[in-house]
């Protein structure tokens, strides 16, 4: 049977953090998809289109891109799967996702989450500092792929 898991974020911009993310998962599933949380629209830059385009834009035939809106354990159920990637960064990261993993597991027991450490080289970067690069118009090129990067010196 194949193996599939869902990496939700809210991917305001991908960055190349989070293609390693995905790079690393498909060595251990066959099938991975990227869902792009709609639900809490913390001040996001772009739109869940502009979102679901820019990482379908970027990723492999291994990967399907979807948005959900609501709770996460709902789109799940709703794909028939129960394993969920995340990515640590720092130990920073901790508290949060692990509250995140326990919270899914009890709205859903059967929902296991897999963390995955992205490579050292991104241990710094977040959509957020992309965001604030790109707005005050420095080079991001070396940390999101070329169309995201194109995309955020449009829109700014
Ligand atoms: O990239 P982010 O912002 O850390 O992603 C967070 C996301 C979208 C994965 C998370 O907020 C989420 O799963 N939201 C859906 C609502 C939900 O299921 N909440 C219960 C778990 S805390």
């Amino acid at each position: 049977m194949e193996k599939i898991a869902v990496y939700p974020g809210s991917f305001d911009p991908i960055t190349n953090g989070h293609l390693d993310v995905i790079t690393r998962a498909l060595s251990i599933f066959d099938r991975i998809i990227v869902a792009v949380g709609t639900q809490h629209q913390k001040e996001s830059l772009l739109s869940v289109e502009e979102r679901v385009k820019l990482i379908k834009g970027c990723v492999g035939k291994r990967v399907r891109v979807a948005s959900f809106n609501g709770l996460l354990v709902d789109f799940l159920k709703e794909q028939g799967l129960t394993t969920v990637i995340r990515s640590l960064r720092a130990v920073s990261d901790f508290d949060y996702e692990f509250q995140m993993a326990l919270t899914n597991r009890e709205l859903n027991e059967e929902v296991e989450t897999v963390f995955l450490m992205t490579s050292k080289e991104w241990l710094f970067l977040s959509s957020s500092a992309v965001k604030e690069l790109a707005m005050n118009k420095a080079d991001i090129s070396k940390l999101v792929p070329d169309n995201v990067a194109r995309a955020l010196k449009d829109k700014f």
